[in-house]
């Protein structure tokens, strides 16, 4: 475990190998980190440093209970453990700001539930819920390229939660910045465009009035956000959990205003980070393993946010 004293350096991107102190109050700990990128620490820690209403959206995949030999967390004590960091950032929240959570199921591997599906991220959700965070949509990131496995009497994983919490009643969210393109051909919208008649009538007597959705450009896209999974490991970024540009860009081009402020207390190799700034936001991050901070470092002075997605490339 790293000595607090270490915790309160910062790296200088212009010069990776530099460290910088960081000075003691809060403003300072956020302008540090949306001006170098990553900060190295415990996020429990420098959360409870930002200033109250500073941040615009966290954005984060925090680690999944039990997965990783990096950091284990028991799925019964998952909760406890991540309450304190939901706290820091509830405090540093904006009146019109959100919490976008990217997170797991897993099977218990011990214990009565041996074998089944571990409620742990129900609970967890029902604990934010319960700390005062709203519920606003639970997302499904559906990956199209989910790599099989054994996993027992189950198809493969090839989906994970991303859940929207807000902070109060009136959240910053932009439909419009992820819209998709129509379904239906030209001539089908430009036929429902004229439509004057509004809702659809069916022998069963019900139906969505289509006619105003064509006028708004594009297809509201819906909760099950389909991207496939990065394998950066086999593309020299040095983290095993990283995770595709593509994910962190619907969640901060809908949940953040650009000019706004992102933080990732989970920075990993700061995929968060990378994309936006690109989508210019500012942005920065926490992280508490040295290596990580480093090639977080490398990939935001590089840009490099992703491997190409969608298939696996081995290194030779
Ligand atoms: C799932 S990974 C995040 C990956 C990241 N989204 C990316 O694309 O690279 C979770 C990260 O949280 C870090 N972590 C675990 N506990 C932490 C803590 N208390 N403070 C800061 N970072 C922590 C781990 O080292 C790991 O890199």
């Amino acid at each position: 475990m790293l000595k607090k004293q270490q915790l309160r350096l910062a790296y200088d991107v212009a010069a990776p190998n530099r460290v910088v102190p960081i000075a003691k109050d809060s403003n300072s700990l956020l302008h540090q980190t949306l001006t170098t990128g990553v900060i190295h620490g415990d996020a429990e820690q420098l959360l409870g440093e930002l200033p109250p209403s500073s941040v615009d959206l966290f954005f984060t995949s925090p680690p999944y209970a039990d997965a990783r030999a990096y950091s284990r967390i028991h799925p019964d004590r998952y909760v406890d453990w991540f309450l304190p960091f939901a706290r820091g950032m509830y405090n540093a929240t904006r009146s019109t700001g959100s919490l976008v959570l990217n997170i797991k199921n897993r099977v218990a591997n011990k214990g009565p539930l041996k074998g089944q599906r571990h409620p742990y991220v129900y609970q967890l959700v029902l604990a934010l819920q319960h700390m005062g965070w709203r519920w606003i949509e639970t997302y499904i990131w559906a990956k199209p390229n989910a790599v099989p496995g054994k996993f027992g009497p189950r198809t493969k994983d090839s989906f994970e939660y991303v859940y929207h919490f807000a902070r109060g009643p009136k959240p910053y969210f932009d439909l419009d910045a992820v819209r998709v393109p129509y379904k239906a051909d030209e001539a089908e919208i430009a036929r429902r465009k004229m439509d004057k008649l509004g809702r659809r009538s069916t022998d069963a007597g019900f139906g969505r009035d289509r006619t105003k959705t064509y006028l708004l450009g594009a297809a509201d896209p819906g909760n099950v956000v389909s991207v496939p999974q990065s394998y950066n490991q086999y593309r020299g970024v040095a983290h095993t959990a990283a995770m595709p540009e593509g994910l962190a860009e619907f969640f901060i081009k809908a949940a953040s205003p650009v000019g706004g402020v992102v933080i990732d207390p989970f920075a990993g190799a700061a995929t968060t980070v990378v994309v936006a700034r690109r989508l210019r936001r500012s942005a920065g991050g926490f992280e508490i393993h040295h290596q990580f901070v480093e090639e977080g470092l490398r990939r935001i002075t590089a840009d490099i946010a992703d491997a190409p997605a969608g298939y696996l490339v081995r290194a030779v």
